[in-house]
């Protein structure tokens, strides 16, 4: 009897042991486990995060409405990959859902759910920073050997020509009003009835001036400003070479108004301006060229991706301009 009794205590004793383990084990993890593991626990999984099977939801159902491939709102684009990339890279991202100091808080008089924003916190913390897209345009500095009196074919008049009067119904190939093709030099001395060193007798100028309707280029289009038509006096004046000159690549401290507004003026506003844009696309301020960079179409038509139009419509900007407007969107729009 004594040794069943004592068989019976000790059962007794395991099965107490047994119990007293596994509630301890349940409350240990109720309060012991640090925070994060919690969360995985809990409803906010912040485990085997990626961009396709999560971040693009999370942008897509808060951010896309407004930031997309036809409205980028504020030049952010979260339809696609890439470009989200840029927004992660200016820490603009973290920055508008998180109400850092500095930032709109995003979405507009709401906030992401502090799991989403987690989720999207933990994705660029472990975001292979390789493939963030960085500053892969090295800083160059090719310095110009443009003599500053000398007025050049090849890199002020043509595009200037091109953009303001060879545009689609008026002296481009195809349509090549009364006569006049104004695409590249050949056709622009002789159709334009140029005489080296006469603006005067020069027809293509005397229309730049006049005061009747053969004004040029004719309305609804703006005509030329005053700097611009003594440039092709000048061009006119000394010769009405084909010239050119390296006009150097700075690629050091790349800004709206100082480096990007001009390439803009002489390959692309002549086309884009507010009274007649092309393609109902205005070029006239930093927004509109924001916009443009956001929804990817300014890139697109620039590098001539398939897909986009090809701008300028006749040649491609030389790489210099193209790596400078690439660069301008990676260091964040500077103005
Ligand atoms: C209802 C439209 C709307 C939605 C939805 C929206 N945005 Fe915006 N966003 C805007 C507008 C408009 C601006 C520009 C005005 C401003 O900065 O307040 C802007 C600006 C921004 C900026 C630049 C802010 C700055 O301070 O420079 C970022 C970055 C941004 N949004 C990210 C986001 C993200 C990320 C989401 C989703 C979580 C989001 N937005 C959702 C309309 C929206
Ligand atoms: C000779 C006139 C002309 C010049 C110069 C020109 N554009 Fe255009 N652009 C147009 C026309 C017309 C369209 C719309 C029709 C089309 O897509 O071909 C257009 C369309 C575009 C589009 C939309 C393309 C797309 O596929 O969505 C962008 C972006 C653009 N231009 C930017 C530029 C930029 C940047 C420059 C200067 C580097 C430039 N354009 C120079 C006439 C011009």
């Amino acid at each position: 009897m004594k040794v069943i009794l004592r068989r019976f205590t000790s059962i007794i004793f395991l099965f107490l042991f047994v119990t007293g383990i596994s509630c301890t084990n349940y409350q240990f993890e109720q309060y012991f486990l640090p925070e994060a593991e919690k969360d995985v626990i809990g409803e906010c999984d912040l485990l085997d995060i990626s961009y396709d099977s999560t971040i693009s939801q999370i942008l897509q159902q808060n951010c896309t409405a407004c930031h997309n491939n036809n409205s980028a709102a504020a030049g952010y684009n979260y339809e696609d990959y890439d470009l989200a990339l840029l927004s992660v890279r200016d820490g603009s991202l973290l920055g508008t859902i998180d109400n850092e100091s500095g930032f709109s808080p995003m979405p507009p008089g709401n906030t992401l759910d502090s799991c989403s924003i987690e989720k999207i916190r933990t994705w660029i913390v472990n975001l292979d920073q390789d493939s963030i897209p960085v500053d892969t345009i090295p800083d160059i500095e090719i310095v110009s050997n443009c003599d500053p009196d000398t007025v050049y074919f090849q890199n002020t008049i043509l595009p200037l020509v091109v953009s303001s009067c060879a545009t689609t119904g008026c002296h481009d190939q195809d349509s090549h009003k009364d006569g006049i093709i104004l695409t590249d030099y050949s056709s622009i001395l002789r159709t334009g009835k140029i005489k080296p060193g006469d603006p005067g007798d020069s027809e293509f100028f005397e229309s730049l001036t006049d005061d009747d309707d053969d004004l040029m280029p004719p309305p609804p289009n703006q005509p030329l400003t005053d700097d611009q038509i003594l440039l092709i006096n000048q061009w006119i004046l000394q010769g009405a070479q084909d010239n050119a000159c390296n006009d150097g690549c700075d690629t050091t401290n790349v800004t709206f108004a100082e480096t990007i507004w001009p390439v803009m003026q002489k390959y692309c506003t002549g086309c884009h301006s507010t009274a007649s844009p092309g393609g109902g696309i205005t070029i006239s301020s930093y927004g509109d060229l924001v916009t443009l960079a956001g929804n990817g179409s300014l890139m697109g038509s620039v590098r001539f991706e398939s897909g986009y139009s090809n701008m300028p419509t006749n040649q491609q900007l030389s790489e210099c301009n193209i790596n400078l407007l690439q660069k301008w969107i990676n260091d964040g729009f500077t103005e």
